[in-house]
């Protein structure tokens, strides 16, 4: 278990003044100047060394996008864009850093700028979230009135903006790409990737788009040194990370761990294990609505990370938990977020548009029981047709689930259709 004074958010459940004076008797803004003094390069190659891993869902090389973007200037500007549209079902981790602990996001703004040349940032904060709004803006006016940020930021010569905006409700906005459109006005549509936002990103100029978590760590890193960072986890997936467990454990919570910890030890250190005891586990999400769901007995042996849950055909995404137990409709549960997913699609490729509504119908049929055995392998196809056909990752997004749960629980789908329709039919048909 990760030991307290390894913690990078020290107030991550609101128990300490988070105002600047709080925040820098707990170590942030200390020696930020003489960071940036170390210059760009130190900067990356440090980010690079200490193998921090985006914690935005997708877990690209942080340090590695950075180094995407221009070194010299060719006459356009460099953007930070900081993704806070916060809205994976599920993940809730954002949220607190954005309440609780929102001056080490901000030094992380002012430090990965300055490392891409940018002197502006937008953070782009989901609309829902009003108090962290207004937590987050009253602490970017202390910044600003104690020099942190503004010209000269922090005394380091250097000049840097830092602009919070808001969404309006759109769960596509936290795509990056529909983000930047946001951000420029206009409807949040996810654009074709190539090009990639280091290349043309926000007003068409070089721009690195990072999730909140990513940037709120960078000071810690900076400071403690990356081989600090690199310590906690296995290789190649390295560090601390926020885990928001919900569900049905005794006590859900948002919790800084080692990546790498054991799903055991995750629920029965920090969420005081399973409602009605492991036996009751039945299925788990392990990162946020976007990746598969596992059976209960794949996860007791867990590892939480970025490759056990790939090679087991699931995914680390945001680290957002959701447990399930024995009392769960399991079938129902994932008919809820395809029916999230249909909702959520923009419109503007044929499979996602089309597709999301496919999937939600025929497993609304599954749910009720009124489909045919063989619309499973149906919907399975469908899925499949889905998956990599799509702009944005949304469409994948709405195809993994299902794939999950006819690969896990298809005995439960089988016996929900024979249990609902007369055996005579059945034979018949
Ligand atoms: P992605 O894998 O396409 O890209 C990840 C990042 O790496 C992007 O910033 C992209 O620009 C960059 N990148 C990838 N290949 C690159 C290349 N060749 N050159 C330059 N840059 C490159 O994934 P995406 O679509 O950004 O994110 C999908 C993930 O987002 C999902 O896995 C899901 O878990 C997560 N997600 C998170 C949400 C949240 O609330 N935090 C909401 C919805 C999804
Ligand atoms: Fe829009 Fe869906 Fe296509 Fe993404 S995959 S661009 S959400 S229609």
């Amino acid at each position: 278990m990760l030991k307290d004074q390894d913690r990078i958010f020290t107030n991550i459940y609101g128990m300490h003044d988070r105002t600047l004076k709080g925040a820098q008797s707990r170590g942030h803004w200390d020696g930020t100047a003489g960071i940036l003094g170390k210059g760009r390069d130190w900067i990356i190659d440090e980010m690079k060394a200490s193998g921090l891993r985006g914690r935005g869902g997708a877990g690209f090389p942080t340090g590695l996008k950075w180094s995407f973007m221009p070194k010299e200037s060719d006459g356009r500007p460099s953007y930070l864009v900081v993704n806070a549209d916060e809205s994976e079902p599920g993940t809730c981790k954002d949220r607190e850093i954005m309440r609780h602990d929102p001056h080490t996001l901000i030094e992380g703004c002012l430090i990965a700028s300055f490392a891409m040349q940018a002197h502006a940032c937008y953070i782009y904060i989901r609309g829902e979230y009003i108090r962290e709004r207004e937590a987050l803006q009253t602490a970017i006016d202390e910044a600003y009135e104690a020099g942190l940020l503004g010209r000269d930021a922090c005394g380091s010569g250097w000049d840097f903006d830092l602009y919070l905006t808001h969404g309006a409700g759109a769960y596509i906005c936290g795509e990056e790409t529909a983000l930047l459109e946001s951000l420029e006005g206009r409807k949040g549509m996810p654009r074709l990737k190539p090009p990639f936002p280091a290349g043309a990103g926000l007003y068409g100029c070089p721009t690195t788009v990072n999730n909140v978590e990513s940037i709120a760590v960078v000071p810690t890193i900076l400071r403690r040194g990356a081989s600090w960072f690199s310590s906690f986890g296995r290789e190649n997936n390295a560090g601390t990370k926020l885990f928001a467990i919900s569900g049905h454990v005794n006590r859900p919570c948002v919790v800084e761990e080692a990546m790498s910890i054991s799903f055991k030890e995750l629920i029965d250190k920090h969420c005081g294990g399973i409602r009605g005891g492991w036996k009751n586990l039945k299925a788990v999400i392990p990162g946020g609505s976007s990746v598969p769901v596992l059976r209960g007995e794949t996860m007791e042996d867990a590892i939480m990370d970025f490759d056990w849950l790939r090679e087991n055909r699931s995914g680390l995404g945001t680290a957002a938990v959701i447990v399930m137990d024995q009392s769960t409709d399991i079938i129902k549960a994932i008919w809820r977020l395809s029916k999230f997913y249909k909702h959520e699609s923009c419109g503007q490729c044929t499979p996602c548009r089309e597709g999301t509504g496919w999937m939600m119908r025929v497993m609304e049929r599954l749910v009720k029981g009124e489909a045919r055995p063989e619309e499973i392998d149906m919907l399975l196809d469908v899925t499949k047709q889905v998956e990599g056909h799509t702009i944005c990752a949304l469409g994948d997004a709405a195809a993994w689930p299902i794939q999950g749960l006819i690969r896990n629980f298809r005995d439960e789908i089988e016996d929900r259709i024979k249990s609902s329709r007369p055996a005579s039919f059945i034979a018949a048909e």
